[in-house]
């Protein structure tokens, strides 16, 4: 395994006004523990506010975790140790979810490009290196003196993507890489990303909520609903052989949006993640549900290949 984390936990303090002390906690992420090995794609999906875009920042050292282990290389990342965590942060990329707020719009894209570098004190042949950056990801050089509002979205993608390729990581972790683009641009960038991957030997974390590009990007696929991984399994068990009832109703929601327009989700919303349900956190939106699904928590159990689910009833 490249990467590894374990037990990961962060809750955010929802403060009722300025004074007071917490009143209560956002259970973001609850005790995640997720493995990915080298030079290979694992696909997040989860509905908008399950912890993905958390869990992400705790992956690459942005967010200090309540509780749990980050392991790169075999070895764990201590916070206190900065030359450690530096190497970590160089090795380890993120392109964030929102472009249009990712850069800062005083910086041309050669400061966006040059920036990373001077963090990381890498001395590399000035303009013919982001030159070569630029061309692998399908970006001409004139556009090191433009400024982000004057790029358009596609270019501001492929712009953070250079951003993070600049220090030569191992790792690129995508949240939501293409969501934000029109369908034709979508396609570049999702075979941009599959022949990077191959130029630089890249492992990716592809969080997005659009089950086409997880098919199409990733070799395992962890799903994840209010703070938790309820299933991870190789692309195509999950797609055929899912056990938990969430994976089925994505699915299937993906299905039927395909057919129809306008989204039809899952039924209901999801609960408060200030108040998770007890036992199984799907139990209260799950048709299957029983009593054991309210009293205790179902564990993420191994079905064989790889393949781990967190149900009671789909056993
Ligand atoms: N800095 C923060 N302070 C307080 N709460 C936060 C913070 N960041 C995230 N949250 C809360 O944590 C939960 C998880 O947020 P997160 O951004 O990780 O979700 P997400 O799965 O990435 O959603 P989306 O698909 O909409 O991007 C949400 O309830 C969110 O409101
Ligand atoms: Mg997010």
């Amino acid at each position: 395994m490249l990467l590894s984390v374990h037990h990961l936990r962060k809750y955010f303090p929802v403060q009722s006004s300025f004074w007071r002390k917490a009143s209560g906690f956002i259970h973001a992420v609850d005790g995640v523990s997720l493995f990915l090995p080298a030079q290979q794609t694992i696909g997040l999906v989860g509905e908008s506010g399950c912890g993905k875009s958390t869990l992400a920042r705790i992956m690459v050292g942005l967010i200090v975790p309540d509780a749990g282990e980050v392991f790169y290389d075999g070895k764990k990342i201590s916070l206190e140790n900065s030359q450690q965590l530096n190497r970590f942060r160089q090795n380890v990329q993120i392109v964030f979810q929102d472009s249009a707020n990712a850069f800062d719009p005083r910086f041309t894209v050669k400061k966006i490009l040059e920036e990373p570098l001077k963090i990381n004190r890498l001395k590399v042949e000035g303009s013919l290196y982001l030159r070569k950056i630029l061309e692998s990801v399908g970006l001409s050089e004139e556009i090191l003196l433009r400024y982000p509002h004057q790029l358009s979205g596609g270019q501001r993608q492929r712009v953070g993507i250079a951003r993070a390729l600049v220090v030569r990581p191992k790792v690129l972790i995508l949240d939501e890489p293409v969501s934000a683009l029109d369908i034709s641009i979508q396609g570049q960038i999702l075979n941009l990303l599959l022949d990077i991957q191959k130029k630089y030997r890249l492992s990716y974390l592809i969080i997005s909520h659009d089950l086409k590009v997880i098919r199409r990007l990733c070799d395992w696929i962890a799903v994840m609903y209010l703070g938790k991984i309820v299933e991870f399994a190789p692309r195509q068990k999950i797609f055929n052989e899912s056990y938990h009832p969430y994976t089925k109703s994505l699915l299937q929601a993906a299905q039927l949006s395909a057919l129809t327009t306008g989204s039809l989700g899952i039924q209901g919303e999801p609960p408060s993640p200030l108040h998770p349900p007890s036992g199984c956190r799907f139990r209260t939106r799950c048709p299957f549900a029983e009593k054991r699904c309210q009293e205790e928590e179902p564990l993420l159990t191994p079905r064989g290949a790889g393949h781990k689910a967190a149900c009671h009833v789909f056993v």
